[in-house]
């Protein structure tokens, strides 16, 4: 059965292949997205390197001057999906100059942790690769640092950015978001491909595309976005996978022996390390998305707050305490990791990201467990993950109660990461 799954998870690939980069799955995500090109660049690191390491090239081409690293590269326009280049517009501002048609935000920053992934795992010609590619993410860490950050604790515009979408964190945050009353009538694509209870509500898109028009009225300028968005929130997600991918690019830098960058980047952990107590939320003993203006937390526990472990964060007793969420979790659910607490307000085990098991989740948070010392744990995550593709396909992500498969099918990031990491092949070589 691996075998066979491992040949289909190539194929996957390889169909969702557009010539230098990979779209997520065909019609329902038709461009270039960032966090999933970082996994798709880890799932080809076992079949062709020199495929991997320019799946994450071709995601730098669209870097903006001023360090971001857009989340989707709209390298052609489909009219097929909504909302594409003609309601972003980034192109057509002055500044910071993007090279082609992107989004205006970012997304989860693995990218860093990918590479290194891929130098660990690979010989000298990797480590050249990823020589080439430091000064470029390390701007991009940057750009976090300074134009997405409040009082020095990196946070976010817009749920999208989070790679998040719809996950009941964002509610206190969209609540303060007024619903534009000139935003043009608009015709959304994906409950068109999808099942749209599966996706986010109306109500959800009409503030998500407001956002999009606010920070358009103000060409893009992300310190001014940043400053003036009516959301603003800091998400563990991006929180711990930055520390992390800082930690990674450190590790990278002393190997190449680039110590100005290895100065900064133990600047920027220093920064990242000092935020984390930011977003302990201490009524219920979990770090927590949290809304910046206002201090107020999210009211739930979501598969990024188990991301602490992956940037090896927090204290004993944070630790001690999301673990025991962990475990309580795990009693109220088939399968690991839901996205959202069946226990909390808004869990819905097929709705995206109100409850569905995210594979790429389940990877960063099994490594991150694995890497402090809670085996069993980590193994949990990792088995569940590879009976729901055993299961269900190489789905976009799966119901936790029943196992099915939701949204999209023949998905590129399930197959990068069975090739990586869930194949009983791969868990094979690695014991
Ligand atoms: C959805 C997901 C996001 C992902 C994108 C493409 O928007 O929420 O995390 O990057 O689809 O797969």
């Amino acid at each position: 059965m691996s075998d066979e799954l491992d040949n289909k998870a190539v194929e996957v690939l390889k169909r969702n292949e557009r010539g230098g980069y990979t779209v997520p799955t065909a019609r329902l995500y038709p461009y270039q997205w960032n966090w999933d090109s970082a996994f798709i660049a880890l799932g080809y690191g076992s079949i062709d390197r020199a495929r991997a390491w320019a799946e994450l090239e071709s995601l730098l081409e669209g870097q903006w001057d001023d360090g971001m690293v857009p989340s989707i590269l709209f390298r052609h326009d489909d009219p097929d999906y909504f909302p594409g280049p003609a309601i972003w517009q980034t192109h057509t501002m002055k500044q910071p100059s993007p090279r082609m048609p992107t989004t205006g935000i970012s997304q989860p920053p693995v990218f860093a942790s990918v590479m290194h992934e891929l130098v660990e795992s690979g010989n000298s010609s990797d480590l050249e690769r990823a020589e080439r590619l430091l000064a470029p993410v390390l701007r991009w860490h940057e750009w976090f640092q300074r134009d997405r950050s409040m009082n020095g604790v990196v946070s976010t515009v817009h749920p999208w950015e989070t790679g998040r979408d719809n996950c009941p964190d964002w509610e206190i945050g969209l609540d303060a978001v007024e619903i534009d009353d000139a935003l043009e009538p608009y015709q959304r694509k994906d409950t068109e491909h999808a099942d749209a209870r599966q996706r986010p509500r109306k109500d959800q898109y009409d503030k998500f595309i407001t956002l999009v028009k606010f920070a358009r009225e103000r060409e893009w300028n992300q310190r001014r976005f940043t400053d003036e968005s009516p959301f603003l929130m800091a998400d563990p997600g991006i929180h711990f996978i930055l520390l992390r991918a800082n930690r990674d690019l450190l590790r990278l830098a002393v190997m190449v022996g680039d110590t100005a960058a290895a100065d900064r980047l133990e600047e920027l952990i220093d920064l990242g390390e000092k935020a984390t107590e930011h977003l302990w939320n201490n009524e219920l003993h979990a770090f927590t998305a949290r809304d910046m203006r206002t201090g107020r937390f999210s009211n739930g526990i979501s598969n990024a707050s188990f991301l602490c472990f992956y940037a090896d964060a927090g204290s004993e007793d944070q630790r001690r305490h999301t673990l025991e969420h962990f475990a309580r979790i795990a009693q109220l659910v088939k399968s690991h990791v839901p996205s959202w607490d069946p226990e909390a307000d808004g869990f819905d085990s097929q709705r995206y990201w109100c409850g569905p098991v995210w594979p790429q989740m389940n990877y960063l948070i099994s490594r991150g467990l694995c890497e402090q010392g809670y085996h069993n744990y980590a193994q949990t995550v990792r088995d569940d993950l590879c009976q729901l593709i055993e299961q269900s396909g190489f789905r976009e992500c799966f119901d936790p109660l029943s196992g099915n498969g939701c949204l999209g099918t023949d998905f590129s990031w399930t197959a990068a990461i069975w090739l990586a990491w869930a194949s009983p092949n791969k868990q094979e070589l690695a014991a």
